[in-house]
């Protein structure tokens, strides 16, 4: 008998990542929902799915990211899909040097380097055993062209798509690792971008800024492309373009 694929998704309580839950979801898989401090919002889209779950953890913490895994494996004993979705920045001008601090830096990098590489690092015995485990790490266009809501940010994002590339090589066969690179997406994160908002709808090749499903058709398309490893995979409507 043939068992539920099951996914975690990081950062799942809003935006990107709860569309990627609901989408994987409705694609039949089990889903692991994960947020930090939005537990209430968690809890009700994971009671909203069929066969889902909801696992309070801040993946920047190191024990509980090992926590967060040891959920899954205790409940499922299994893992097929990491969704490396939660993460933040503060919006610094580049030009400011003296506001990103090393406090912000220290943040960013916390949240979205070392809570990405230490839960990829707690789910790999899980996804090696599904035999074909697949990591999809949310990055941004940030990371690909010097832009973005701040330098600690953009870095952040060059720095889990070069880690992208990096794992890909190491723990294949029997995982891949792959990565997208989101632009403006709307979702409670860039409410407040009116001005770029507008900027994007004016100038980029697709005329329009991204929806939370655009990325998650794209976690779903490259979770089908099995041949396809290491790849940092753009959604920006062509904005990398211009920048
Ligand atoms: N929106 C865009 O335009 C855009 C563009 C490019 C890339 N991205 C990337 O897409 C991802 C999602 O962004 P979004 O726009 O969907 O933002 P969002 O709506 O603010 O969602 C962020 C999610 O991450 C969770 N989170 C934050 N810190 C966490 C932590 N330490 N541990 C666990 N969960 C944590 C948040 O929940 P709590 O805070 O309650 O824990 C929330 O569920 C991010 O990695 C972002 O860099 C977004």
């Amino acid at each position: 008998m043939t068992r539920t694929p099951v996914a975690l998704v990081t950062g799942s309580s809003s935006g990107i990542g709860a569309a990627v839950a609901r989408r994987l979801s409705a694609e039949g898989m089990t889903v692991v929902v994960n947020a930090a401090r939005s537990v209430d919002a968690g809890r009700r889209l994971a009671a909203s799915l069929p066969d889902a779950r909801f696992v309070q953890a801040d993946i920047s913490d190191e024990d509980q990211a090992r926590r967060l895994l040891d959920e899954v494996a205790d409940t499922y004993g299994a893992l097929d899909l990491l969704v490396n979705n939660a993460g933040v920045t503060r919006a610094i001008p580049h030009n400011d040097l003296e506001a990103a601090t090393a406090e912000v830096w220290r943040t960013i990098l916390g949240v979205n380097v070392v809570g990405t590489w230490q839960t990829t690092v707690a789910a790999m015995p899980l996804l090696r055993a599904s035999g074909a485990g697949h990591v999809v790490n949310i990055s941004s266009v940030a990371g690909v062209r010097p832009a973005g809501s701040s330098v600690p940010y953009a870095v952040s994002k060059a720095a889990v798509n070069h880690m992208t590339r990096l794992l890909a090589a190491a723990v294949g066969p029997e995982v891949r690792v792959n990565a997208i690179a989101p632009g403006l997406v709307d979702t409670p994160w860039t409410e407040t971008f009116t001005e770029i908002r507008e900027r994007v709808r004016e100038a980029v090749p697709l005329r329009r800024t991204g929806t939370p499903e655009d990325i998650a058709e794209l976690v779903v398309g490259l979770h089908r492309a099995a041949y396809t490893t290491g790849e940092v995979v753009l959604a920006d409507g062509g904005a990398h373009l211009l920048i």
